[in-house]
């Protein structure tokens, strides 16, 4: 008998991390599968479904503009609830720390289906920061029957948080196997236009709720000022769809020569550009393991990680919301000639067989239990 697992996602680093877990399930006898969109996202997510062919069985569409983590919580927790009572699925699986992810594994423990977290076990050990993630870990990795940990370190912290051995696998982070699959297709996007034959490219992004407040501006003000003074490189700032952050990124870094500021890229765009690009700087959990992926040095907007393994790694650097620190750091990187900082060692995120792992704990799972 076919067992039907349910992935349920809804924001950008959720479906390009679930990308490769559910293209192994769709192609897997032992397995019927179904996704379920929350639509937090609608236009991030939407190119991440089509360029890996996902299968959708439903999307709720719950996005609105400005919409507020109230409002999430209650959509989702109706929604999701309707839609398992109708599926009734055998397992669910979540990823990462995101309102859909906290709700969706709520919703699957209400209706009494086990639940998968993926990527579970991250911690950066601070309540608020990132906000309102590390809260939907906590409690995701609690209501999880099945724990699947990207590294020792989110091991220890699950074991930490009384969570029992026989719930916790380690598999590396499936952004290594979404990375080998996205690579052989990757292509020079149309914004390359925009970036001058020969300009080394620094990327950048920033979204997080917590850097609203004054981090965004800061950020901003960094680029005003690393642009001028280095006018013979590109920097790339593809802006996050979210009203509050493009009000002020538009607003201080609009109409510089070597800044180009677009609409955030496909994924597979965005990956070329990373792949390419010189240096990042950015306050993005995915990306992070992505720059350790790629061995890009990476400047990271903020002031603690859950991802202690990138920076002993050597790849990514803590600079947080200190505009001379950002500046400092970034200055130190260009005097060395973007000078790899990581090492070549084994990538602290896998080999890229992250999925065939989770599918085959999940396998003995169902068979042990059902
Ligand atoms: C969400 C996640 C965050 C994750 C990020 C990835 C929560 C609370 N936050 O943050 O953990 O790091 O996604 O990008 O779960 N918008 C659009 N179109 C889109 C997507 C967003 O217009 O396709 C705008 C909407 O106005 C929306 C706003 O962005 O209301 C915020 O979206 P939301 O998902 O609430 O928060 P993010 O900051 O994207
Ligand atoms: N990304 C993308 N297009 C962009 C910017 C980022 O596809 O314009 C991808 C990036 O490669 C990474 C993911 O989005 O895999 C990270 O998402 P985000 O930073 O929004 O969320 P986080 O990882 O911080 O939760």
């Amino acid at each position: 008998m076919r067992r039907k697992v349910l992935s349920i996602f809804g924001t950008r680093p959720e479906a390009i991390k679930m990308a490769p877990i559910v293209k192994a399930l769709e192609a897997d006898p032992r397995f019927d599968s179904h996704v379920l969109l929350t639509g937090q996202h609608m236009q991030m997510l939407d190119d991440v479904v089509q360029m890996f062919e996902i299968l959708v069985w439903r999307d709720l569409n719950v996005m609105k503009q400005r919409q507020t983590l109230p409002y999430l919580t209650a959509a989702l927790a109706t929604q999701i609830s309707d839609a398992l009572a109708e599926l009734q699925p055998d397992m669910v699986l979540v990823h990462g720390d995101t309102t859909t992810t906290f709700m969706g594994a709520l919703a699957a423990t209400y209706a009494r289906i086990p639940v998968g977290h993926v990527e579970a076990g991250l911690r950066s050990h601070q309540k608020f920061s990132p906000f309102p993630e590390e809260v939907n870990r906590m409690l995701t990795d609690q209501v999880s029957d099945l724990c699947f940990a990207p590294t020792e370190e989110a091991r220890r912290n699950l074991l930490h948080a009384g969570i029992d051995t026989s719930r916790i696998d380690v598999v590396g982070n499936s952004i290594v196997d979404a990375v080998h699959m996205a690579l052989p297709h990757l292509r020079a996007p149309d914004i390359m236009s925009k970036v001058r034959p020969g300009s080394p490219m620094v990327i950048m992004t920033a979204h997080r709720r917590e850097n609203w407040d004054t981090g965004i501006a800061i950020f901003s003000d960094a680029l005003v000022k690393l642009s001028s003074s280095h006018p013979e490189l590109t920097f790339v700032f593809p802006v996050h769809l979210n009203p509050v952050v493009r009000e002020t990124v538009f607003g201080i870094a609009s109409d510089l020569p070597n800044v180009v500021l677009t609409d955030p890229l496909p994924y597979f765009d965005f990956l070329y550009m990373l792949e390419q690009c010189a240096v990042v700087l950015s306050d993005s959990g995915g990306i992070q393991e992505e720059s350790v992926t790629l061995h890009k040095p990476m400047l990271l907007l903020r002031e603690v990680t859950e991802r202690p393994e990138a920076v002993t790694s050597g790849w990514v650097k803590l600079v947080g919301q200190d505009e001379d620190l950002i500046v400092s750091s970034f200055e130190q990187l260009v005097a060395s000639g973007f000078a790899i900082l990581g090492t070549d060692g084994v990538n602290p995120y896998g080999d890229g067989t992250t999925a065939a792992q989770i599918l085959a704990r999940i396998d003995d799972y169902l068979n042990a239990t059902h």
